[in-house]
């Protein structure tokens, strides 16, 4: 099946079909990543810029994997390593980026649009790896697949997302693909880390998390993000961990065996309680894993696309 798209901006832009296309893409180098090489030779001669103007470990690491794992050659730029640091603008970096011919910029950056801005200047492909509150798609797929992998379909299933909703472009993300593909998403935070209407958003929301766990079959926990908040949103941590961590008691009362996910980094202690992060129930090593594959199988699609630039 060809692949339609040059750029990966959000989920939103992706079919039903489109989806399928990355989850069996994505399965296929699955086997790849456990063979003692794990290395095919599919995108040999294309080069990756992997621009990451926020931190990252996960998500910067599995890219750059995934494109060596393919063959690529994959360059990495870092804020405080580049030339932003002394004043050179987004739309300057990414001409200069551009001028080096790469075959796809992974993009991290804090402000929502910065991968949209560089999609419709650069003829490569511009994957967003990130942008500010707004889309984090890669993160939403590998979630998806990790939830295909222990239930085959998340048709019909309740995934209870929990915590700091407001400033959470992962939420954003998988609230679209999950709904897309016929999940129900429920919504569990203070009302101050809540989005703005989230009557306009296909879910439902309960402030109180003990009732919220109850009928979820599966829990996806985010990080409070106290790096992009407002004072004032939060009483203190203590009483937001004692109403809004995911303990063991309260997974209790979820359906039996209910996954619990979260994009990462945890806050041990505050969204999730220890024993939860390191329970058999916890699939946050299989969504770094995960993130691997996918994002072999996206490079992939988006860099051998028929409108693709040839190698050489
Ligand atoms: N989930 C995620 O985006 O993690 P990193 O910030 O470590 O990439």
């Amino acid at each position: 099946m060809s692949w339609p798209h040059k750029d990966l901006l959000c989920v939103s832009q992706l079919s039903a079909g489109d989806v399928e296309n990355v989850m069996r893409t994505a399965d296929s180098f699955q086997e790849i990543n456990a063979r003692p090489v794990k290395k095919v030779p599919t995108l040999r001669g294309k080069s990756v810029v992997l621009f990451f103007a926020e931190p990252s470990t996960r998500t910067k690491t599995s890219f750059d994997i995934a494109g060596k794992r393919l063959s690529a050659d994959t360059f990495s730029l870092a804020k405080s390593s580049s030339s932003l640091v002394k004043g050179e603008s987004l739309k300057d970096t990414a001409l200069t980026l551009a001028a080096m011919n790469p075959d796809a910029i992974v993009i991290r950056h804090p402000s929502s649009g910065a991968a949209d801005f560089l999609a419709r200047r650069l003829k490569c492909s511009i994957i967003n790896a990130g942008d500010g509150w707004h889309a984090h798609p890669t993160q939403a797929l590998l979630d998806l697949f990790t939830l295909r992998r222990i239930w085959g379909s998340v048709a019909g299933k309740t995934v209870l997302i929990l915590g700091d909703i407001a400033h959470s472009r992962v939420a954003r993300s998988n609230v679209l693909l999950l709904g897309m593909l016929g999940a129900n998403v429920k919504l569990c935070a203070p009302k101050t880390l809540l989005p703005a209407r989230p009557e306009s958003w296909p879910v439902t929301t309960c402030p109180d998390l003990d009732e919220a766990v109850e009928g979820a079959d599966a829990i996806m926990c985010l990080r409070l993000q106290l790096e992009r908040q407002q004072a004032g949103l939060l009483p203190n941590l203590r009483e937001y961990s004692r109403r809004f961590c995911l303990t063991a008691e309260r997974l209790a009362k979820a359906n039996p065996h209910a996954p619990v996910l979260h994009p990462g980094p945890i806050n041990r202690g505050v969204e999730i309680a220890s024993e939860v992060a390191d329970s058999v129930e916890s699939r946050i090593l299989d969504q770094v894993s995960a993130g691997v594959h996918v994002r072999m199988a996206l490079l992939h699609l988006y860099l051998t696309r028929r409108d693709a630039p040839a190698a050489g």
